[in-house]
């Protein structure tokens, strides 16, 4: 059997050890694609591979088209928008992610706090900024990052509520967080919002002008989700009219440019930093190997998303 492991942003060197060490066990053959520029580049990797492990990188009918051979395609990490899973199920190929892995939502979760930390003081600019302790903070959307989230507010000494359209409140307040009744009471009532919500045809644009414009004076959007989640032009309309809100993100938005003119307001890491830790790696990319291994040999196919 041929792996390919196809990321555009590498893993830790730590973590590729391990995925190998995976595969070398099971006597399976491993090849690297990493920093790859072209998409050309990736159509040639996944030629005759048996599997393939990814990121963020897309995985649509072309690349399928490409890999003749390919059976199952794992995404190292939570959200699996990249995958086109209509056109691998098309191509018989299972698609799967690597859900519940802790060390990818805590690594998500602590930059939420780095980025915070960095906007509440001015982006280190030398003015007096202000502190986390106190004020209320809205997690949109309580899987595994949301919570992590929460038990890291906590030590800040945050005012805690959270609303997941497919969690019930009961879960949320188990948790020692506030249920909001609604995503329009969460931006209403709180002075900072999380994103933890998955790209899919529902959230696509659904950050919008109206539900952001809800936020209290000096709220601060956080997204660390999807760029996809956000309505942009309504964003921008929005921080033109109101010179109080922040956005903060790791997702560089497609108007980055228009975003910029929002200076001391507006930060974007430069490239997507959520689970790029050794730690979040090893785990999401150990995960992987072992799902392919455990398909390729045992028909396991627990984690598979195009069911
Ligand atoms: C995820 O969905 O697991 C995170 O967004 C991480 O994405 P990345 O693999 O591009 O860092």
């Amino acid at each position: 059997m041929k792996v390919l492991v196809a990321t555009e942003k590498p893993f830790s060197g730590v973590a590729v050890k391990g995925i190998k060490e995976v595969f070398d066990a099971a006597g399976y053959e491993v090849v690297m694609l990493e920093k790859y520029t072209e998409k050309s580049q990736l159509l040639d990797a996944v030629k005759d591979v048996d599997a393939m492990i990814i990121r963020s990188d897309k995985v649509d009918a072309e690349v399928l088209d490409a890999a003749k051979q390919l059976k199952i395609v794992v995404r190292a990490g939570a959200g699996y928008d990249n995958i086109d899973l209509a056109a691998a199920t098309a191509h018989n190929v299972v698609a799967m992610n690597t859900p519940g892995q802790n060390e990818n939502a805590n690594s998500v979760a602590e930059l939420v706090f780095g980025l915070l930390v960095f906007g509440v003081r001015n982006f280190f600019n030398g003015t007096s900024g202000t502190e986390l302790k106190g004020k209320k903070l809205g997690i949109l959307a309580f899987g595994n990052v949301g919570r992590n989230v929460a038990r890291i507010a906590k030590g800040f000494g945050m005012d805690i509520a959270a609303y997941d359209a497919y969690c019930p409140a009961e879960a949320i307040e188990a948790a020692g967080v506030k249920a909001a009744k609604s995503q329009e009471e969460l931006f209403e009532t709180c002075d900072i919002v999380s994103l933890h919500i998955p790209a899919t045809p529902e959230t696509k644009q659904s950050i919008n002008y109206d539900l952001v414009g809800k936020m209290k004076k000096g709220g601060i959007l956080v997204n660390t989700a999807r760029k996809e989640v956000i309505d942009e032009a309504g964003l921008i309309k929005l921080m033109e009219e109101r010179q109080d809100l922040k956005y903060l993100t790791d997702i560089k938005p497609d108007a980055d440019a228009e975003f910029a003119k929002f200076e001391g307001r507006y930060f974007a890491t430069p490239k997507k930093m959520g689970a790029q830790t050794a730690e979040a790696n090893v785990n999401a990319g150990i995960a992987a190997a072992n799902q392919i291994v455990g398909f390729l040999r045992d028909g396991i196919t627990k984690f598979q998303v195009n069911k």
